[in-house]
């Protein structure tokens, strides 16, 4: 069997900066998943998150000493500790960022020890910003954040938009869930804080489509959309304005925080959206994993098993759903780049291949869906990327935020041949 691809979180160093917000309480969950991906964790906390979060609990999950203010001062230490910490780490993850601790960052001031470990640290840092709305939204703040946001080498994540804050109100400040600051964080480790993609607008689909037979059931595929959901988060991570444009998921919703989100449900209604946005864009992904047929006119009432068996069997009852892809490529605007996917079995490469002939795409990605380390539903993915005029490129098996940066980077290359203005 060939040895699984490397977690790109298996040995990294990560510093988990903790200051005092009631969403401290999710940290020991995220050091947990941490350690169990192989990286190795440390922890610091102010004084207001140690009243929130116990040391010892993150000492225990961490397997490693967990920091608070008075080892700053300890005699044994002969190097000072925030300079160790600041030097140990190559990822920093400031999880969860008060109203505080944003105004030291950005104002330079470094008097706890937490503080001036991110001043002296020049990691990637992450950062996950949570407070009630009132201060999320308050001047001072806001005006904090855009000064955050100018800063290079950090991927700034601020509060969902939504929800049940801890203080009983509804609305802005709850912390991302652990379950996207573990991708944001792997995506740190595979590509940093680069923000190559500034200035681009991404038009990305994912999922499998449904046709209705009757209100009871539905023609559809296994698609869980993970890969084009990650290459959405990707995008938007290396600073692409994102729509993610998505059939019904099987994934956890947490980690679409802060992403524009479109549903649809048939391809007639990603047919729709297609139209609508599709102009919007300098890049397109389609990954959505889209019907190849479906009936005339879905029966209304719910039919019996022998009346479903008489449709099914009548040729006439079907139609075959417009090649969307096809469809994308004749509205194409002159500096626009498309990548389409193709699922495939066996050979892939020659099947590929005659696809990006006949649809016409810039780009197209080949991928097996029969084998165990690919496809639908696996963590990992792998396949051909095919690109007109020019050699077909294998890309891994690795995990699917790796893979999906990869293929953003291609379709980054492909916009630059164009001279759309990227990364800026
Ligand atoms: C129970 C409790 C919950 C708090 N939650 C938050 C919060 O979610 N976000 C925030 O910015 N401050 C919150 N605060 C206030 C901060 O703890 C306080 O501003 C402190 O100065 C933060 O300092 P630090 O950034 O050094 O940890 C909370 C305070 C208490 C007592």
């Amino acid at each position: 069997m060939p040895a699984a691809p490397a977690d790109p979180l298996a040995g990294k160093r990560l510093l988990l900066a903790v200051s005092g917000s009631i969403a401290a309480v999710k940290v020991p969950q995220l050091v947990s998943a941490l350690v169990q991906r192989g990286a190795q964790v440390r922890c610091v906390l102010t004084p207001s998150a140690a009243q929130l979060v116990s040391a010892s609990a993150l000492a225990s999950l961490s397997r490693n000493p967990c920091y608070v203010e008075a080892d700053q001062w300890l005699a044994s230490q002969p190097k000072p500790l925030h300079i160790e910490l600041a030097e140990w780490a190559e990822l920093v993850l400031v999880v969860p960022l008060s109203a505080s601790s944003l105004a030291r960052l950005v104002h330079g001031l470094a008097d706890n020890l937490l503080a001036s470990t991110l001043l002296a640290s020049e990691a990637p840092r992450l950062l996950a910003a949570a407070m009630n709305t009132s201060m999320w939204h308050g001047p001072a703040v806001q005006r904090n954040w855009r000064l955050l946001q100018a800063e290079p080498g950090l991927l700034a994540l601020e509060p969902a938009s939504a929800g049940l804050l801890a203080c009983d109100r509804r609305g802005a400040g709850r912390m991302r869930e652990p379950a996207q600051l573990l991708l944001a964080a792997e995506s740190l480790a595979l590509h940093g804080a680069n923000q190559d993609l500034k200035g681009l607008r991404l038009l990305i689909s994912a999922g499998p489509s449904r046709e209705a037979l009757d209100p009871a059931r539905f023609l559809s595929n296994p698609s869980t959309g993970r890969m084009g959901a990650l290459m959405a988060l990707a995008a938007q991570w290396r600073g692409a304005e994102v729509k993610l444009l998505h059939g019904p998921l099987q994934l956890d919703p947490a980690i679409l925080e802060g992403l524009e989100c479109h549903q649809f449900t048939s391809a007639a209604d990603l047919e729709l959206l297609l139209k609508q946005h599709q102009a919007w864009a300098n890049g397109v992904v389609m990954a959505a994993a889209v019907a190849d047929h479906r009936l005339q006119r879905p029966n209304p009432e719910k039919l019996s098993k022998t009346d479903l068996h008489q449709q099914l069997l009548q040729p006439e009852a079907w139609q075959t759903v417009p090649d969307l892809l096809q469809a994308m490529v004749v509205a194409k605007p002159q500096q626009q780049v498309l990548m389409g996917f193709c699922a495939h079995t066996g050979d892939g490469l020659a099947q590929a291949q005659a696809k990006l002939s006949q649809k016409g795409c810039d780009l197209l990605f080949a991928n097996p869906i029969d084998q165990a380390d690919a496809g639908f539903a696996a963590p990992t993915n792998k396949g051909w990327l095919l690109q007109q005029g020019a050699a077909p490129q294998q890309l891994g098996p690795c995990g699917k935020l790796e893979l999906a940066h990869q293929l953003l980077s291609q379709l980054n290359r492909c916009l630059q041949d164009l001279n759309v203005p990227t990364g800026f």
